[in-house]
């Protein structure tokens, strides 16, 4: 299964920090923010990743990530997304490099405490469809919102008034090679964009979405509050941290 890290969008809920760099660039305590999302996939077991960025600030990414040998991926490639045309516009630039493999996606702002080898590796049995992560927030609003019928996602609820649940899908989706299909038949949602969350939708329609709770904390960095506590709760634990009996191999700010 190969990653793809969306780290593009203008950040402006983090303005102005953002006027001058690209929001994954961030620092989150001791490292700039597209750091944690390379690190829990090389946790999760994967060594080839495409970043997708766009923006004044996408050569910044070359300069700093290289070629990711430092983070022991076999391969770092990226992309270049012009506009703001959403999560999915930005997914579809991966096809070439997915090659018809898996790709696990995950959201350059979302940041964990553990890890998710155990559903990446769930996920490389699964034969066909898509699985996604869930958490409980205490504000479900900020996110979209898993309905579950007994063990069944029956549907996800982008942003909802009245959540069905205070299960949030958090930045973190695998796909089996039909997304790129899926991502052609979608239209722009009211705020203009190719919605991850119909993505979602489509393959709990076709019967072959299943998912997996978290464990440990996760957070988002996207708003002044949630970057400052994304920082807070690196500091005081670290994030990625690998399976039992793993060598802990970034946690490098820990005492
Ligand atoms: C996006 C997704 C949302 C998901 C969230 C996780 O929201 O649309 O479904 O719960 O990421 O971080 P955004 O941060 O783009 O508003």
């Amino acid at each position: 299964m190969k990653g793809v890290i969306l780290a593009g969008g203008l950040g402006t809920r983090l303005r102005p920090l953002t006027s001058i760099t690209n929001k994954h660039l961030l620092p989150v305590y001791d490292k700039p923010m597209i750091y944690y999302p390379i690190e829990s996939m090389v946790v999760a077991g994967i060594d080839e990743i495409m970043i997708v960025t766009g923006g004044n600030y996408a050569g910044d990414f070359l300069r700093l990530l290289k070629n990711g040998k430092d983070f022991g991926l076999k391969k770092l490639s990226y992309a270049y997304q012009e506009g703001e045309g959403g999560i999915a516009d930005a997914l579809s630039l991966a096809e070439g490099f997915a090659e018809g493999e898996k790709i696990c996606v995950v959201l350059g702002d979302n940041i964990i405490e553990k890890n998710f080898a155990k559903a990446a590796a769930d996920f490389r049995a699964q034969s066909v469809g898509a699985k996604i992560l869930l958490k409980e927030v205490h504000d479900p609003q900020r996110f979209g919102v898993a309905e579950l019928d007994g063990k069944k996602v029956v549907r996800i609820i982008e942003k909802p008034q009245r959540p069905p649940s205070n299960l949030a899908v958090i930045g973190i989706y695998m796909y089996d090679q039909h997304v790129f299909e899926i991502i052609k038949t979608l239209v722009p949602s009211d705020r203009g964009e190719l919605e991850i969350t119909d993505v979602n939708n489509a393959y709990i329609k076709k019967g072959q979405m299943t998912y997996e709770v978290l464990d440990g904390w996760w957070t988002d960095a996207g708003t002044f509050s949630s970057l400052h506590r994304a920082a807070s709760l690196v500091e005081k634990g670290g994030a990625n941290l690998p399976p039992a009996g793993v060598k802990d191999r970034f946690n490098t700010s820990r005492t």
